[in-house]
């Protein structure tokens, strides 16, 4: 059985607004993940502020600031608002930012949406499995004035789902990080790990 007392846990706000429902389910679902022993950071693209990707500028201090919290990250969780059925922007840029750094690790997903944010987290299941990353099958949709009240969780419901999914966060993604960290050591050549050996 993986450890997890040594698992690495990068949630990522995508929301730039103040009292974002998303940033906020996405904080007690880190706080679920320390509990259960992961360390964890918290990068909130509305404070960070990740230049539009450029191909063609030099990376700046903010983009290497975030590239190196991606490195350190054996798994994710993604937290964005629900802008037109949509990831928002700013979320897609910080993604665009990246490629192979998402390769073997596990991702979450949180949208704040008055749906049910299916159509935002199967965007961003494409994203992250263009990269090689692996998503998580379920992810937790927030309904912020209905799910919150006075700034806390009241829906016990979306409390038990976001427990839920940091302990299988943890757990899968330990699972799926320390085989993949295997494999790239490895010498068999019929793993897709295969193609991130130096
Ligand atoms: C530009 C824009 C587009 C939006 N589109 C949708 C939408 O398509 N479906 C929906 O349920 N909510 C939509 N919303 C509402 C937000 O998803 C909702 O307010 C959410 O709580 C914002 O997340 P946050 O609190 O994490 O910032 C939209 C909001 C904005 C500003």
């Amino acid at each position: 059985m993986p450890s997890t007392t040594s698992f690495k846990v990068l949630g990522v706000a995508g929301s730039t607004r103040g009292n974002s429902y998303s940033t906020r389910a996405l904080k007690i679902a880190l706080d679920h993940a320390k509990a259960r022993g992961a360390e964890v950071r918290l990068l909130e693209l509305g404070k960070a502020t990740i230049p539009l990707y450029n191909p063609s500028l030099q990376q700046s201090k903010e983009i290497q600031l975030a590239a190196e919290d991606v490195a350190w990250a054996n798994a994710f969780i993604l937290a964005s608002p629900d802008y037109h059925g949509s990831m928002s922007g700013t979320l897609k840029n910080f993604l665009d930012h990246f490629f192979e750094e998402f390769a073997g690790k596990v991702f979450g997903y949180v949208v704040a949406s008055h749906e049910k944010g299916l159509t935002v987290m199967e965007q961003m299941r494409t994203a992250v499995r263009q990269c090689y990353g692996w998503s998580m099958p379920y992810g937790v949709s927030v309904n912020g004035e209905q799910d919150f009240k006075a700034g806390e969780i009241s829906n016990e419901r979306i409390a038990k789902r976001i427990k839920m999914m940091s302990r299988d966060l943890i757990v899968y993604g330990a699972l799926v990080h320390e085989q993949f960290v295997r494999d790239l050591g490895g010498l068999d050549p019929d793993t897709f790990a295969a193609r991130y050996r130096v």
